[in-house]
């Protein structure tokens, strides 16, 4: 492989890198009486909008340092979502070719970000098909696959170099309770609570993990059982997070909790999350903060103080179309409703009741 046009690649990323500021760490009123404070690390202010932007990088210098991406490399990942918008970003800044292959039903903002960034959207009919469809175009074309499914948790430094979980700790240093009592992260690829769960383990932090999981996803029955076999075979409604098979990347021996979230019930907190603070952000940050208030109802019933930290993984102007529109809710089934009102109650008593 090219080694001057590697070093240059290389180069170009952590210069990237080094331009982008540290994404914030917001903070979610709660009663100050409580004892407790709740964390949401906003990662859509990244360049490309989500968390994924970090994951992406990571994946571009994992090909490139084990000499699998080259000058004339076309690049193919099997993501309809965040993913593909900013490995896009980063194969335009190396000038090269990268395909998405995804449904045919992915979301027209989805395909219009990606093809904004230069790259090609490559459908299939059956959702399943996008991992061999997309390992079948890399052989066709002599490309390189870079598959978020397998390589998330390998691709990412779990020990530190600002990966998520080092920024977290770094932003708590100040706060009443610097090392949180409860993260709550969602699961596509795993990557992230794999980060999360190797890492305060590694910095010997007694924080422990909880993973939340949107309905049909196969993650909650593979922790619960142990079998890592287990499949729904369901397509998640939340974009992003859950998935109809146990993918590679999900470490369930690095998560302390799981806690299943109702669809309706993510869309009802992003509403509330609007609501009280401002921010926009899609489905799997509504889920996120669903079980992130149930941890803290917990904590409150035993009286514990402490602090809960969650991500806020992409923005909400994704979502104008679906999320935030009463009609398509109600096309789709979801009642928010009887959600919210859990919602209003316990930010009024601190007792959960769903
Ligand atoms: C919007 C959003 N939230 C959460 C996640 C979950 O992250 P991970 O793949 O690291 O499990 C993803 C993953 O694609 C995502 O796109």
């Amino acid at each position: 492989m090219n080694r001057a046009w590697v070093r240059e690649a290389v180069r170009l990323i952590e210069a990237d890198a080094n331009r982008s500021a540290d994404t914030h760490l917001l903070v979610f009123p709660l009663p100050p009486e409580w004892g407790i404070d709740l964390y949401l690390k906003d990662e859509s202010v990244h360049p490309t909008g989500s968390l994924k932007h970090r994951l992406a990088r990571s994946l571009l210098l994992y090909g490139l340092v084990n000499g699998q991406i080259g000058p004339d490399t076309t690049l193919i990942e099997a993501s309809s979502g965040s993913t593909a918008v900013s490995e896009a970003y980063f194969a335009r800044m190396l000038g090269l070719d990268f395909v998405a292959v995804m449904p045919r039903k992915t979301s027209p903002e989805k395909v219009q970000l990606i093809e904004f960034y230069g790259g090609r959207c490559h459908f299939v009919d059956i959702p399943a098909e996008m991992y061999t469809e997309a390992e079948r175009l890399a052989t066709e074309c002599r490309g390189h696959y870079l598959d978020q499914f397998t390589y998330a948790e390998r691709a990412t430094d779990w020990r530190g170099n600002n990966n998520i979980a080092e920024s977290v700790f770094a932003q708590m240093r100040l706060e009443r309770h610097p090392v949180p009592t409860w993260i709550v992260v969602g699961a596509g690829t795993g990557g992230t609570s794999a980060t999360f769960g190797r890492y305060v383990r590694y910095r010997r932090h007694t924080t422990r993990i909880c993973v939340v999981d949107p309905e049909n996803s196969s993650f909650y029955g593979a922790w619960q059982t142990g079998a890592l076999d287990y499949t729904t075979g369901m397509p998640s409604r939340i974009e992003g997070i859950g998935r109809p098979r146990v993918e590679p990347s999900f470490v369930p021996d690095v998560i302390d909790e799981m806690i299943q979230v109702p669809d309706a019930a993510s869309m009802a907190a992003i509403r509330l999350l609007r609501e009280r603070t401002g921010h926009w952000a899609g489905g799997s940050t509504g889920t996120n903060l669903y079980g992130a208030f149930q941890l803290i109802a917990r904590m409150l019933e035993a009286g514990r103080h402490g602090s809960v930290v969650t991500l806020l993984c992409d923005g909400g102007e994704r979502y104008a179309h679906t999320y935030y529109n009463d009609e398509w809710l109600a096309e789709q089934g979801f009642d928010v409703a009887a959600h919210s009102a859990v919602l209003e109650k316990f930010l009024e008593s601190g007792r959960w009741a769903s």
